[in-house]
């Protein structure tokens, strides 16, 4: 399974899966992540990649050349599902995640500032997801927790496969779970005082 994420900031990929299961993952070569910079890819000279949105309003955009060019390339080495990551995306969840696990290959683009120009959306996006309803400053933690949350429902990235009976894997929530030793009185006494607080 592959990721291609499209960012201007590859660095906090490259960062964020050199940790836990995901360093794990790639070192045994169950999965691939790569970042893209759309800054290589803008067609100019000076690597420029936003504009301000024509017809006024806040903020920059990403303009359509250097995203589209990016996902060009990424589609000259794979057949690749292409996600936009953003706040009027459809509202991913746990069933997403697993039918998104069906595609071998998958490229996110994150976007930044205002957003991203809307013809690029047109042009080479497959689909919109949102991880909520709240704004970020950038896609990067949207990709990441499709990424993570994707990842985990191939069968041997996580090595303990009873732990993918985990929330959501059947419509409910885990039930609570404790460490040894069974007794303790000190925390039996605080959390005496918590329930008597409530
Ligand atoms: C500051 S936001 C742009 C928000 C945009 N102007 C709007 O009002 O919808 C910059 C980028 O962060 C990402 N982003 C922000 N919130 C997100 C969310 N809830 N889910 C997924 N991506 C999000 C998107 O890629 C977006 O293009």
């Amino acid at each position: 399974m592959k990721f291609n994420l499209v960012t201007i900031f590859p660095d906090l990929v490259n960062n964020f899966i050199e940790h836990g299961l995901f360093a794990k993952a790639i070192n045994n070569s169950l999965i691939e992540v790569k970042a893209w910079d759309p800054r290589e890819f803008s067609g100019n000279k000076d690597g420029r990649i936003d504009d301000k949105p024509f017809g006024g309003g806040q903020g920059m955009l990403f303009q359509p050349e250097p995203i589209i060019n990016t996902v060009n390339e990424i589609k000259k080495h794979n057949k690749t599902h292409v996600i936009f990551v953003a706040p009027h995306g459809t509202i991913f969840n746990q069933k997403k995640a697993i039918d998104l696990k069906a595609y071998e290959n998958i490229t996110i683009v994150c976007g930044r500032y205002e957003g991203i120009d809307k013809r690029i959306e047109e042009t080479c996006i497959d689909e919109v997801i949102s991880i909520g309803d709240y704004v970020l400053n950038g896609g990067e933690l949207a990709a990441f927790v499709l990424m993570e949350a994707i990842a985990r429902q191939h069968k041997d990235f996580i090595g303990n496969k009873e732990s993918l009976n985990d929330s959501f894997s059947d419509g409910l929530l885990e039930h609570p779970q404790y460490t040894r030793p069974e007794k303790n009185a000190s925390w039996e006494c605080a959390r005496n005082i918590n329930q008597w607080k409530s």
